[in-house]
C-alpha cells in the first residue's frame, strides 16, 4: 500500500525517510549534573532510531547552565557535551534516522526538581540557581525570577547561536528552537508572563522579538542546507488574556521570513491549571490551522498512538509529519509495527532483527542460534 506517513519528507538539503518522528522527551538523567548526555540517552534515543523513526529529536537541551529545567538536564553549552552528543548522533545516523536537537532555555521554569524527586524550585544548597524571565513574575509555586536586562537578553540570543554551532559540530542534521511549554521564549511571547514596556514586550511585535532574533541567528549559523524548526505552544488555553492561535498564525509568517522551515505545534504550559481538552490528536487542528493560514510546514503532536490515526493526519494534509512522545516510550519500534499494520514495505528493518519481522515470518528451527 502507498502511505503518506511512510513517504519521505524533504527538508532543505536533506530528507526524512518517513513522517513518524520522535518528540523531544526530557529524561532528567545527567546524574553528574554536568549536562553531558550519557549511556541512558544513547539507548533512549538510539532505540527509536533502530525502531524506524524518520527523525529523532533529542530532549530540551539547555543553551546555558541556568537554562536547564532541572540540574539533571542535558546541555550544549560546552565541548564535553558536544562530544558526548556526537557519539549518540553517530548511532542515530547508523540506523538511518535524522538526528535533531531541541535548543532550550527554561527561564522562570528552570532549577526545578525532576518529577520523581520533588516539586518546585531546587534551592541553591541542593544545586539550584536563581532564575530569569522577561518580568519578575513567578510561575505559581516556583521562586520569583529576575527580569532580564538588555545585556542578559543579548547573552541568551548569543547562547542559542553558539548552541546551534556546537550542535552542528556534533553532527545534528536538524535544529529546533524551543519556544513552547511556558519556557523562556514562550514567557516572552505571552502577555501573561511578559509585562515589559520596552522593545522586548508590549505589542505582539515586541513580545515576538526575542524569538525572531533567536531564529535569525540560528538560521545564520545553520546556513542554507540545515532545517530549522520551532516548537510553539499554539495557545495558552487562557483566552482572551493569553497567547492565542491567531497570534501563532501571525508569528508563523514572521518565522518563515526569519528562516524557520516548520512549526512544531504543541500547546499550553505557561501556567498551571489551564483547562486543556486533552484527547487523541487534540492539537492536530492547531497544526492544520497554522499550515493552512500561514503557509509554513507544520507538525502535530499529542496523543497520537496508532498507525492508522497517524496515517490519516498526514494523508489528510493536516500536518506534514507527526511527532510522537509517549507511544515511542511504550514501544520504541512503533514505526516498524506501524508499517506492518499499514501494509507498507519499508527498506529499513534492522538486519539483526530480520527474524522478528512480521512480514518475513521466518521459521525458527531447534538448532538455530
Ligand atoms: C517524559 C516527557 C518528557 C518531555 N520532554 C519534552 C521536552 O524536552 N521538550 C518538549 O518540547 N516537550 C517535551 N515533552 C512533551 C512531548 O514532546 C509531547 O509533546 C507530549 O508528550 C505530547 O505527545 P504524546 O502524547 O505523543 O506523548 C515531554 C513529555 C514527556 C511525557
Amino acid at each position: 500500500m502507498t502511505s503518506a506517513l511512510f513517504s519521505p519528507l524533504p527538508l532543505r538539503a536533506i530528507e526524512a525517510r518517513n513522517r513518524l518522528w520522535v518528540s523531544p522527551l526530557c529524561q532528567y538523567s545527567c546524574e553528574d549534573q554536568d549536562g553531558v548526555p550519557n549511556d541512558w540517552h544513547l539507548v533512549h534515543l538510539g532505540s527509536f532510531a533502530r525502531g524506524g523513526a524518520g527523525l529523532v529529536m533529542a530532549e530540551a537541551t539547555a543553551v546555558l547552565p541556568e537554562g536547564r529545567i532541572s540540574p539533571w538536564d542535558t546541555g550544549i553549552w560546552d565541548d564535553a557535551q558536544r562530544d558526548a552528543w556526537a557519539r549518540i548522533v553517530d548511532f542515530i545516523h547508523g540506523q538511518g534516522a535524522l538526528a535533531a536537537i531541541q535548543l532550550a532555555h527554561a527561564g522562570r521554569k528552570a532549577s526545578t526538581h525532576r518529577e520523581w524527586s520533588g516539586t518546585g524550585t531546587v534551592p541553591a544548597e541542593e544545586g539550584g540557581w536563581p532564575t530569569v524571565a522577561p518580568s519578575a513574575v513567578a510561575f505559581p509555586g516556583y521562586a520569583e525570577p529576575s527580569a532580564l536586562d538588555e545585556d542578559g537578553i543579548d547573552a541568551v540570543i548569543e547562547a542559542f547561536a553558539e548552541a546551534a554551532r556546537r550542535s552542528l559540530d556534533a553532527g545534528f542534521d536538524v535544529l529546533e528552537v524551543h519556544a513552547a511549554h511556558g519556557y523562556l521564549i514562550h514567557q516572552f511571547l505571552s502577555p501573561v508572563s511578559n509585562q515589559r514596556d520596552d522593545r522586548w514586550g508590549g505589542s505582539l511585535v515586541g513580545r515576538a522579538r526575542l524569538l525572531l532574533h533567536v531564529v535569525r541567528r540560528v538560521r545564520a549559523v545553520a546556513g542554507e542546507d540545515v532545517p530549522v524548526l520551532v516548537r510553539v505552544s499554539a495557545t495558552d488555553w487562557l483566552e482572551p488574556e493569553g497567547w492565542t492561535l491567531d497570534d501563532t498564525v501571525t508569528i508563523a509568517q514572521w518565522l518563515r521570513e526569519a528562516g524557520a522551515d516548520l512549526v512544531d505545534t504543541s500547546t499550553g504550559g505557561l501556567v498551571p491549571g489551564a483547562v486543556i481538552p486533552v484527547a487523541p490528536g487534540y492539537q492536530v487542528p492547531h497544526a492544520a490551522a497554522i499550515r493552512e493560514r500561514s503557509g509554513i510546514a507544520a507538525t502535530a503532536v499529542g496523543q497520537i498512538v496508532d498507525a492508522h490515526q497517524a496515517e490519516r493526519i498526514v494523508a489528510s494534509g493536516q500536518a506534514d509529519a507527526v511527532f510522537v512522545g509517549r507511544e515511542f516510550m511504550r514501544d520504541p519500534h512503533f514505526p516498524l509495527r506501524a508499517a506492518h499494520e499499514l501494509g507498507v514495505e519499508i527498506g529499513y528493518w534492522p538486519p539483526q532483527y530480520t527474524r522478528a519481522s512480521w512480514t518475513s515470518r521466518p521459521t525458527l528451527t531447534a538448532d538455530e542460534d
